[in-house]
């Protein structure tokens, strides 16, 4: 099926570039990528460092055709589909850490921000935007990326050519899109999430606000929120927060 790319060289953030054009009307699949961003924006209002230093910094806007209560569930849906397609590409393990983190060997390769309107109880206009790192910034990890972020080409014996990276997460995205419609129930997402979890029977720590909650990573459910298992052996839902691993 035909997809509209746009590559840019320079961009405040694909997210906005992708959000303009279709609040316009343009037709989607339409992705968006640019060598650098002066405007990269992470989860939680935080920049996402963007230099021009072959990192991928991608968006894909799209029209899926579901009710607003799976929103939540499309990054993790978009994660585990990135996880897939590097331990089949590189000889690696990637893991996603609830809701949005790709860690490889614990550290942060990439991270996926997705924005939504809702119109009428309908999600109307839909970007996601992924930022994956592929080389170390010119001045390495600075600051508090130091000790926490990875790339992918440090991990990677063989060179990895950022076009057919780029086509490749493409491809991977664009059918993760189509299947995403048809797993109504969270089905192959639950399945897929648990090859992948980095919170998997761990003790973690999930700051909700200003409160701090302790239990063992216990998946996600249909919707997309946290499972933990609290001390008292019940399952607890989470739909937002920051988690950290013990
Ligand atoms: C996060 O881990 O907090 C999410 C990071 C998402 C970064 C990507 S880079 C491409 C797209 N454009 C942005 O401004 N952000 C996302």
């Amino acid at each position: 099926s035909a997809c509209t790319i746009i590559t840019l060289d320079t961009v405040d953030s694909t997210n906005d570039e992708a959000m303009r054009h279709v609040s316009q009307g343009a037709k989607t699949p339409l992705v968006v990528i640019s060598r650098e961003q002066t405007k990269g924006r992470g989860r939680l209002g935080r920049d996402w460092l963007s230099e021009p230093n072959g990192n991928l910094y991608i968006t894909f806007a799209l029209r899926p055709n579901v009710p607003p209560d799976r929103l939540a569930t499309i990054t993790p849906w978009i994660g585990v589909n990135l996880c897939d397609l590097f331990a089949s590409y590189y000889r690696i393990t990637p893991q996603i850490k609830w809701p949005n983190d790709l860690l490889i060997n614990g550290r942060k390769a990439g991270g996926i921000l997705t924005e939504a309107r809702i119109d009428a109880d309908r999600i109307r206009d839909l970007v996601i935007g992924c930022g994956l790192n592929l080389a170390r910034p010119a001045r390495g990890w600075t600051g508090e990326l130091a000790g926490r972020a990875i790339a992918l080409g440090e991990v990677t014996p063989t060179p990895i050519d950022i076009n057919h990276f780029a086509a490749a997460v493409i491809g991977r995205v664009l059918s993760a899109a189509q299947t995403f419609q048809a797993d109504e129930h969270g089905k192959k997402l639950a399945q897929l999430w648990e090859r992948y979890d980095a919170l998997h029977h761990r003790e973690v720590t999930l700051l909700h606000g200003r409160t701090e909650i302790t239990g063992h990573g216990a998946g996600i459910d249909s919707g997309g929120a946290l499972l933990l298992k609290r001390g008292n052996g019940q399952h607890q839902r989470f739909h937002a927060g920051e988690v950290t691993i013990a």
